[in-house]
C-alpha cells in the first residue's frame, strides 16, 4: 500500500537513485507516482497518474541534486489522479506518505479555519498543512515533528523535505520504514528491496522514530540505538530471467524453495521446528492466500494430527470475541509481514498473554518482530502481486508443523515414507510445471464470464486458492464451493459449458465429489478435474493428473497446476499479470 523512498546522496544523482529505488516498490501500488527535490531554492514536484514509467518520461535526469523523495501510490483517500498523487506540498513542507490518517477530517477543519486551502482529497495534504502550521512558531524541526506525532492518529511513514532546511527527514508509526546506509548515500524506504541496488545495510525503524539525515543520520526516539542489519539474500531484483512475467518466474522457483525448506527442517528423525503438541487450541490467522494456507493447515492438523485448529481471516479475528486457554497459541501467516490486519491481530493476542508464532517471508518485518517466535519461509523476494512461491512455502512449514505433532503423538510411526517423497519433490513439481498442456485447458475457459471451483475439506481449501489466483489476475468472476453445497443453491448458475474445476485428492471424499461433478455435467457444465486418483478419464472433459504423495505433501503440489492455469488464462486475456488492476502486494491499511 503505497511505497515511499527518500535519498540523500553524496553525488548529485538523487533523482536517478530515488526512481530506481521506487521501481522496486511498485508492487505496493501503481496508480500514480511522483518525486520532489530541492531546486533553485525551492522544492520542485513532478507527479503523474499512472505507472512510474509515465513519471519517468517527465523527468530530467540531468538535474543535479543530492536529495529527493518519491512515492508510488495505491489510492485510499481520493481517486487516482495527478492532483491526488504524492508528493504533497503546503508552504515550506513537502511530503510523501504511506498509511492512513484517521483524524484527517477533524484536522482539516481546524486548518481551514487557519486559512489553509486544500487542492487534493488526500489525508497527506492535511499532514503537510499541519506540519507547515507547526513550523510557524518553531524553527526546530525535530520538535515540530514530535508535535506532529502527538497530533496524528492512524498510520504513517513519511518522507519530508523543508524548503528552509537541507536535511531529509522521516517519521513512522504503524507503517513500515527502513533506513538504508551505504558509503555514499542514505536512503529511507518502505521496504528493503528498494535499496538493494545500492546497499544491503539497513536499520529497521521503530514507531515514533524521527530520522534526520544530512551528512550523517540521527534517530530521535529516547536516544534510540538501532542495530544495522545486512540483507543476505542474493537476488537479481531487475531480472525476470528468461520468463515473461515475475509470476511465472516465481512459480518456477517453487521446486527449490519447497525442497530447501523440507531439507532444512526434516533431518534424520527430527523435525526442527517449534513443538505445537503442547497446545490444545491453535488459531491460525491471515488474509487472502495466507488465510487459505490456514484452512489447509486446519485440515492437516485435524485429520492427521488429531489437533483442533481454527482458521481465521485477520480482518474478522481482530473484531470478534476470541476464546483462549492457558494452552492456546495463535499463528500469524504473512508473506510481507506487514499486512495491517494480521499485524493488529498479533498485537492484540500478545497483549492477552497468549503465545504467538509468525510464519513470514520478509525478514525483520513487523509481524516477525511482534510475535514471540518466528519461522521464516525463505522464499526470497516475491515481486508478482499474486503470491505463488510464498503460498507454497507457507504450506510447507505448516505441513511440517502438523507432521511434527502427528509424529510426537505416535499417529505417524516413521518419517521414512515422507523422506522418500521429499527426494523426488523437485522433479514432481518441475513435471507439474512443464509437462501439462495448460494453454490447451486455458483456451477452453479463458473467454467465460464465470468459473466455478469445487472440492471438499482440504480440496476445498486448495480450490479457494486456485479460484483467487484466477480472478485476481484474469478478472474472470470465479467462486468456490464445498462440493456438497452446490445443490443447495449455486447449481442454478450452471449453464451449458459453465466451467467447473474440481479438486479431488482427499481419499475420504473422492466418490462424493465425483458425484457432484456428475450432477453439474448433467446440467451442461464443462468439467476439469485436478486429481491424484486413477479416475476414468472418459467421464470428464479434462483431467489434470498429479502424482500421489504423502498426505502432508499433497497440498504443496496440488496448487501448482491451478497457479499455472490462472496464469495462462490471464495471459490469453492479455492481462497485466504481475500488476493486476486495483491491487497492491503489501496491504498496510486496514
Ligand atoms: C493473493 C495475495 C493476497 C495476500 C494477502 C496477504 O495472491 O497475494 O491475498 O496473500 O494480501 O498478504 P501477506 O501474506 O503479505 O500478509
Amino acid at each position: 500500500m503505497c511505497g515511499i523512498v527518500g535519498v540523500l546522496s553524496k553525488d548529485k544523482d538523487a533523482i536517478k537513485k530515488v526512481i530506481s529505488c521506487l521501481k522496486h516498490l511498485e508492487y505496493r501500488g501503481y496508480d500514480s507516482a511522483g518525486v520532489a527535490y530541492p531546486y533553485n531554492n525551492e522544492i520542485k514536484i513532478i507527479k503523474k497518474q499512472g505507472r512510474i514509467s509515465e513519471l519517468e518520461k517527465m523527468l530530467d535526469f540531468n538535474v543535479e541534486t543530492n536529495c529527493a523523495i518519491a512515492h508510488t501510490r495505491w489510492a485510499t483517500n481520493g481517486k487516482a489522479s495527478d492532483t491526488n498523487a504524492h508528493p504533497h506540498q503546503v508552504g515550506k513542507v513537502t511530503i510523501v506518505h504511506n498509511g492512513i490518517i484517521e483524524n484527517a477530517d477533524e484536522l482539516k477543519k481546524e486548518l481551514e479555519k487557519l486559512n489553509y486551502h486544500f487542492k487534493s482529497e488526500t489525508d497527506t495534504e492535511v499532514i503537510a498543512a499541519l506540519l507547515d502550521n507547526l513550523c510557524q512558531n518553531d524553527n526546530d524541526k525535530i520538535s515540530v515533528l514530535q508535535k506532529l506525532e502527538q497530533k496524528l492518529k492512524g498510520s504513517y511513514a513519511l518522507g519530508i523535505l523543508f524548503s528552509d532546511d537541507d536535511a531529509l527527514y522521516a517519521v513512522k508509526k504503524d507503517s513500515p520504514l527502513i533506513l538504508g546506509i551505504s558509503d555514499d548515500d542514505y536512503f529511507i524506504a518502505s521496504d528493503v528491496p528498494a535499496i538493494l541496488d545500492y546497499t544491503n545495510k539497513y536499520i529497521v525503524l521503530e514507531d515514533n522514530d524521527i530520522v534526520k539525515i544530512n551528512t550523517d543520520y540521527h534517530i530521535y526516539n529516547n536516544d534510540a540505538k538501532r542495530e544495522i542489519h545486512h540483507f543476505a539474500y542474493t537476488y537479481d531484483l531487475n531480472s525476470k530471467a528468461e520468463f515473461p512475467h515475475y509470476m511465472l518466474k516465481e512459480i518456477n522457483e517453487q521446486p527449490l524453495v519447497i525442497y530447501n525448506l523440507l531439507d532444512k527442517y526434516l533431518k534424520d528423525d527430527l523435525i526442527k521446528l517449534p513443538d505445537l503438541s503442547k497446545y490444545d487450541q491453535i488459531d491460525i490467522v491471515g488474509c487472502g492466500s495466507a488465510y487459505h494456507t490456514a484452512l489447509v493447515a486446519k485440515t492437516l492438523f485435524e485429520e492427521y494430527s488429531d489437533t483442533k485448529v481454527s482458521a481465521y481471516v485477520a480482518s474478522e479475528y481482530r473484531y470478534q470475541k476470541n476464546f483462549f486457554s492457558p494452552h492456546s497459541i495463535a499463528i500469524f501467516i504473512s508473506q510481507s509481514g506487514e499486512t495491517a490486519d494480521t499485524l493488529a491481530c498479533a498485537r492484540q493476542v500478545k497483549e492477552k498473554g497468549v503465545a504467538t508464532l509468525a510464519i513470514v517471508n520478509a525478514n525483520l518485518s513487523s509481524i516477525a518482530r511482534e510475535c514471540d517466535d518466528v519461522i521464516y519461509i525463505e522464499a526470497g523476494p516475491e515481486i508478482a502481486v499474486a503470491t505463488t512461491k510464498a503460498y507454497t512455502a507457507q504450506i510447507t512449514i505448516l505441513s511440517l508443523l502438523a507432521l511434527k505433532v502427528a509424529y510426537q503423538k505416535g499417529l505417524v510411526q516413521s518419517l521414512d515414507d515422507i523422506k522418500q517423497d521429499i527426494t523426488h519433490i523437485k522433479e514432481i513439481i518441475v513435471h507439474l510445471i512443464n509437462d501439462i498442456n495448460y494453454i490447451k485447458i486455458a483456451k477452453k475457459i479463458y473467454q467465460r464470464r464465470d468459473i466455478f471451483f469445487i472440492g471438499r475439506l482440504i480440496d476445498y481449501a486448495i480450490a479457494l486458492e486456485g479460484s483467487l489466483k484466477l480472478k485476481e489476475i484474469s478478472y474472470i468472476h470465479s467462486e468456490t464451493y464445498p462440493a456438497g453445497e452446490l445443490k443447495h443453491g449455486t447449481i442454478s448458475l450452471i449453464e451449458e459449458n459453465s466451467p467447473v474445476i474440481a479438486v479431488i485428492t482427499y481419499d475420504k471424499t473422492i466418490d462424493k465429489t465425483i458425484s457432484n461433478i456428475k450432477e453439474v455435467k448433467a446440467r451442461g457444465a464443462y468439467n476439469i478435474i485436478l486429481t491424484n486418483q486413477d479416475l476414468d478419464n472418459e467421464a470428464f472433459d479434462y483431467v489434470i493428473k498429479i502424482p500421489k504423495v504423502n498426505a502432508f505433501l499433497d497440498p504443496i503440489i496440488s496448487i501448482i497446476p491451478l497457479q499455472l492455469l490462472a496464469y495462462y488464462v490471464a495471459r490469453l486475456n492479455g492481462c497485466d499479470i504481475d500488476k493486476p488492476r486495483n491491487l497492491a502486494k503489501s496491504v498496510t491499511v486496514e
